[in-house]
């Protein structure tokens, strides 16, 4: 049977035509809190036709009950979803809203003002082409202002409009706005912002949103809408070298393997050559293939499976790349670090980075300086506290391809996160990678710890013990190393009081210095399992990250970690040294258990109560883990 014309689908089919051929812009909005970026958004919505009749009778009552505007429509309320921002009069998370003009589709990102979500305007930043910048005409150019604009250059954002809002409150004062407008060029000309376009408005009033408002005569500019319709972005993202991180390796049979993922930046056409890094290998694009058939061409954003001519290994996180215009690939870089954690950076403690589609352990330095965003000074700090800008070097525990961010915000972008918590704890932006790390190699030797640890009769390991002051790890330890003495292995004990005297006689007791305590312990008992030795490390190390990355960084075969554990009170009753006593006098600060924090391990390979067990029958313990593990025979 024929079919008859359908006049409704052949509708939809020109309509979303006509759409698909549109361009897109992302933008982000940022203001202080009630500077009116919800009521500006809103209204931008509700002129566009978007709000549709049931949100706007719920947009009524609502408005009634909880609005601002008294009997006005609230256009905030269209925005402000969440019940728990109604009450609190704050937005407090990244919002995306879509919404469509004749000309343009948009996706906006509505942030929260307020400064302990730097975290959520990073996130609505980072992919966004342009940033509205709300200041209220009353308050002019605000610290957030600043901070926002700062985060927004850094984030590689190149277009802002200035939006002068509230200006009907300030009689619609020519004054007024220009002088705001004069103070925020000469703040935008220092950071790198080139595109600033001011517009005075009343996102409430309606005033140059959509029309130009007879309120502002003398105002001859763009109206908000006009100009998001018709600033020119550039497309970068297509004309930049082909990137693109591998998500997973596609192989459904044996006669097909293909690399998935997103095409970050570029181009790819079958027949191009590229190079995998950061192994180094190179090959041929030889299908490209997606759910509806084969391309001839794939560009930016676009997810594909790319097949390649030669069988070369490829792993989750490699990225291909054209070989006219390769990434670098460094393990050190300088970066800029937008810090995020409700906790201060701890330099040196190892984080989880996650770059491209690639997750590695980072560890950073001291900050180099942080930034006053508001003076654009730089001050020397050995942290970053929530919210806080700086400029660190990071090091990675491999080679990891990137650009650098200014190149390409997705090679060049990377986020930090708390082993423990799995917060996202930082935003990094890459600057360049650090010279030394090209030119330190690793030497290969002959004689390797295997090697030496066969003369000795058994195989190198760490046995690290943990537990709080007076728990007795050093008691156990000790009768450990004596018992593994009598069976003829080759030990040694380092022991937290006695590094303390040489190898971190610099060191105190701050989260910071015992982080920095641990690593360089880490790193000795490292070398002497490397010489055959089985090590006993006693120490607080309070913390998990540390002690994790100590067994990431030896080998989970060659590493154990033994919770030595008594409450509180029991080790504060043996009070060994006399410590706890003058903790709780305040003659000694920071003191574990008292007002430094102690994190018991979540999964230790033995756990051994001290209240229950002598220190011989816990050697003995130990030594049968040892044998159970093949360490010792
Ligand atoms: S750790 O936290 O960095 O692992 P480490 O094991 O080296 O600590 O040193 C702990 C020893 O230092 C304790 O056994 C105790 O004798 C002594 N000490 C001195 N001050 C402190 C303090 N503030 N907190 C904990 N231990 C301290």
């Amino acid at each position: 049977m024929a079919h008859a014309p359908n006049p409704i689908a052949d509708d939809i089919e020109q309509y979303l035509e006509r759409h698909a051929n549109k361009s897109m812009l992302r933008f982000i909005t940022c203001g202080s809190v009630d500077d009116g970026k919800s009521t500006l958004i809103g209204r931008l919505l509700y002129e566009s036709k978007l709000v549709f009749e049931d949100q706007l009778s719920a947009l009524e009552s609502d408005s009634k009950k909880v609005g601002t505007q008294g009997e006005g429509l609230d256009f905030a309320l269209l925005v402000d979803g969440l019940a728990a921002e109604r009450e609190q009069g704050i937005t407090i998370d990244v919002a995306y809203r879509y919404f469509t003009t004749e000309r343009r589709k948009f996706v906006v990102a509505d942030t929260p003002g307020h400064e302990q979500y730097t975290r959520n305007m990073v996130t609505g930043a980072s992919t966004a082409d342009l940033a509205v910048i709300l200041v209220d005409a009353r308050k002019g150019v605000l610290t957030q202002t600043r901070r926002h604009s700062y985060l927004v250059s850094l984030l590689g954002i190149r277009h802002v409009v200035l939006a002068v809002n509230k200006l009907d409150l300030v009689d619609y004062s020519q004054e007024v706005f220009e002088r705001i407008a004069g103070e925020y060029a000469a703040f935008a000309a220092e950071i790198g912002l080139t595109h600033v376009v001011p517009v005075p408005m009343s996102a409430y009033m309606g005033d140059n949103l959509t029309a130009p408002s007879p309120n502002t005569p003398w105002y001859t500019g763009p109206t908000l809408i006009d100009h998001l319709e018709t600033v020119e972005i550039d497309d970068a993202d297509e004309t930049a070298p082909f990137r693109m991180p591998v998500q997973w390796v596609n192989r459904p049979d044996l006669d097909f393997r293909g690399f998935s993922g997103r095409i970050v930046s570029g181009v790819v056409r079958p027949g191009d050559r590229v190079r995998v890094l950061p192994s180094g290998r190179e090959s041929v694009v030889e299908r490209i293939v997606t759910m509806d058939g084969d391309l001839d061409e794939a560009v930016a954003g676009r997810s594909v499976t790319v097949t390649l001519a030669d069988e070369i290994d490829i792993s989750r996180g490699d990225v291909i790349a054209g070989v006219d215009a390769l990434p670098c690939v460094a393990d050190q870089f300088e970066a800029h670090l937008v810090w995020m954690g409700e906790h201060d950076m701890l330099p040196e403690r190892p984080y989880l980075c996650q770059i491209g589609t690639m997750t590695v352990q980072a560890r950073v330095t001291r900050p180099k300086y942080k930034v006053n965003v508001n003076t654009l000074e730089q001050t020397a700090t050995n942290t970053l506290a929530l919210n806080e800008i700086g400029v660190c070097n990071i090091s990675f525990d491999r080679p990891v391809p990137f650009d650098p961010y200014a190149d390409n915000r997705d090679t060049g972008g990377f986020i930090l996160i708390d082993r423990l918590t799995n917060a996202t704890v930082g935003a990094g932006m890459i600057a360049h990678s650090l010279r030394r790390s090209d030119n330190i190699h690793w030497q290969a030797v002959d004689v390797d710890g295997e090697a030496r640890s066969l003369l000795k009769g058994h195989r190198p390991h760490i046995v690290w013990f943990t537990g709080l002051s007076g728990s007795g790890k050093s008691t156990v330890a000790n009768e450990l190393e004596r018992r593994l003495y009598a069976l003829g292995c080759h030990t040694y004990l380092l022991d937290g009081d006695n590094v303390r005297h040489g190898l971190g006689r610099d060191l105190g007791f701050t989260d910071a210095d015992r982080v920095e305590n641990i690593r360089r312990v880490t790193e000795v008992a490292k070398l002497m399992a490397d010489a055959g030795l089985i090590v006993l490390a006693s120490f607080i190390s309070p913390f998990c990250a540390e002690r994790e990355a100590a067994r990431e960084l030896v080998g989970a075969d060659h590493f154990c970690e033994i919770f030595i554990d008594a409450p509180i009170e029991v080790a504060e009753e043996r009070d060994p040294k006399g410590l706890y006593r003058k903790a709780r006098r305040g003659e000694l600060i920071n003191f574990t258990g008292v007002d430094s924090p102690y994190e018991p391990p979540l999964n230790p390979d033995l756990r051994i109560d001290t209240t229950a067990t002598s220190p011989e029958e816990a050697a003995r313990l130990i030594i049968e883990h040892l044998r159970s593990l093949g360490t010792i025979v």
